[in-house]
């Protein structure tokens, strides 16, 4: 169960005010916010209504280490298969084709509409997995879960490509309550040893301060091992 500590919060602070019970632990209230948690991701997320309210995006292609960097690594890298988890609008798709599949759970642009812990298939195949932003949402159990599951999808001497939030909420309406879980450079180390990967690189994402909008990201690279 994905627990968002925004709306859990919300919802038992407005309970507790309103009828004065303390409902922090109910299961059904826990329930409630993964319900309205995945109902607003899936608002920020999808992109059904173009009136700019949806997730695009807006990060600097040029002079950040996700952007033209990381194509240019991925040519030379040549893989046959790329697994892009969360694609968005599926951009990388116009440079690889076939050969990549973009999956993201609300996004209808996406090859396949999954989350991450649906893809279930295909452990230890991809020659590439690349997650973009993706895997920021929720707690720390579903974050580790997702991490998990990515590297599994990777096959032995695979790349993992990251760009992770450090826990910066973005500055938009429908922003407000997403979770965005805050990732550390600790926390990169300890998650690539556990599931057996080496960490190739750390640092920020955007590499020209004046242009980013949402504070950085960190940018990290792994290969499993
Ligand atoms: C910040 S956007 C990044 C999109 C794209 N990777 C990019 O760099 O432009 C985050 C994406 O992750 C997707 N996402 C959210 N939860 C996910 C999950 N459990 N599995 C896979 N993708 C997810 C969202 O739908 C959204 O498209």
């Amino acid at each position: 169960m994905r627990i968002n500590k925004k709306i859990l919060k919300d919802l038992s602070d407005y309970i507790k005010n309103t009828y004065k019970i303390d409902a922090s632990d109910a299961s059904s209230l826990i329930e409630l916010q993964q319900y309205i948690d995945t109902k607003l991701l899936s608002k920020y997320f999808s992109a059904t209504e173009d009136d700019g309210t949806y997730w695009k995006n807006q990060l600097a292609w040029n002079t950040r280490r996700t952007g033209q960097e990381l194509l240019e690594k991925l040519y030379k890298l040549d893989p046959s298969s790329i697994l892009d988890v969360g694609c968005g609008d599926n951009e990388w798709k116009q440079y690889f084709g076939d050969k990549l599949l973009g999956i993201d759970p609300y996004n209808k642009n996406a090859d396949t509409l999954i989350g991450i812990m649906d893809l279930t298939h295909g452990y230890g195949t991809w020659d590439v997995i690349m997650c973009l932003g993706s895997i920021n949402f929720g707690d720390e159990l579903t974050i580790k879960l997702q991490t998990e599951r990515a590297v599994k999808l990777c096959k032995p001497g695979g790349k993992l490509f990251f760009r992770l939030n450090p826990g910066i909420t973005h500055d938009t309406e429908h922003a407000q309550w997403i979770d965005f879980f805050p990732w550390s450079e600790e926390l990169i180390y300890n998650y690539a040893k556990e599931f057996g990967c080496e960490v190739n690189e750390i640092s920020w994402d955007q590499t020209d301060q004046r242009i980013v909008r949402w504070g950085n990201r960190l940018y990290s690279e792994w290969t499993k091992l």
